[in-house]
């Protein structure tokens, strides 16, 4: 066991209690924390399913102690919405992702949109080999990324569109 901390997730702080030091941030925030957007695939940073944003840096959350990331800043899928807490609306890469029927079984996307958004968060018009570099970690078993880049260039259209 290790002492109670706290987790700042999506705007939220939260207090974990009565963790076990080596527990991962994808383990308590599924299972502690009742936020299970972020996936479980490989536990092992192959897969990209389970990817957060951890201060301004995307990090896969298998690999990251969650005691590790106490007083930082944690952001999931879950909080990629205006007005998340409420239900909210899609922002604009989740839209974009329906929109593009990037979406199958779905295990891929939330990590997907997590590397789509902080892409677009740093660079609005990225070209075809920014985008695949930006999500080379992400893998996805059922699309063959066709619609998954069509949904990348929507949304940073969406978003430029959005800024003018
Ligand atoms: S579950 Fe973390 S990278 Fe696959
Ligand atoms: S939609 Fe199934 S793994 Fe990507």
């Amino acid at each position: 066991m290790t002492g109670p901390y706290g987790l700042t997730v999506n705007g939220r702080r939260h207090e974990v209690v009565d963790g076990w030091v080596g527990e991962s941030l994808l383990f308590v925030l599924r299972e502690r924390l009742g936020l299970p957007g972020s996936k479980n695939a490989c536990e092992e940073g192959e897969c990209g399913s389970c990817t957060v944003r951890l201060d301004d840096r995307l990090v896969c959350s298998c690999l990251v102690l969650a005691a590790a990331a106490a007083d930082r800043s944690v952001t999931t899928v879950e909080g990629l919405s205006a007005g998340h807490e409420a239900g909210g609306s899609l922002s604009d890469v989740q839209q974009a992702f329906v929109d593009a029927g990037a979406v199958q079984c779905g295990f891929c996307t939330p990590g997907l949109l997590m590397a789509v958004d902080d892409l677009l968060d740093h660079d609005p018009d990225p070209n075809d080999l920014t985008v695949r570099e930006a999500i080379s970690g992400n893998l996805c078993r059922c699309t063959g990324y066709g619609r998954i880049l069509d949904a990348v260039d929507r949304a940073a259209l969406a978003r430029r569109e959005a800024r003018t």
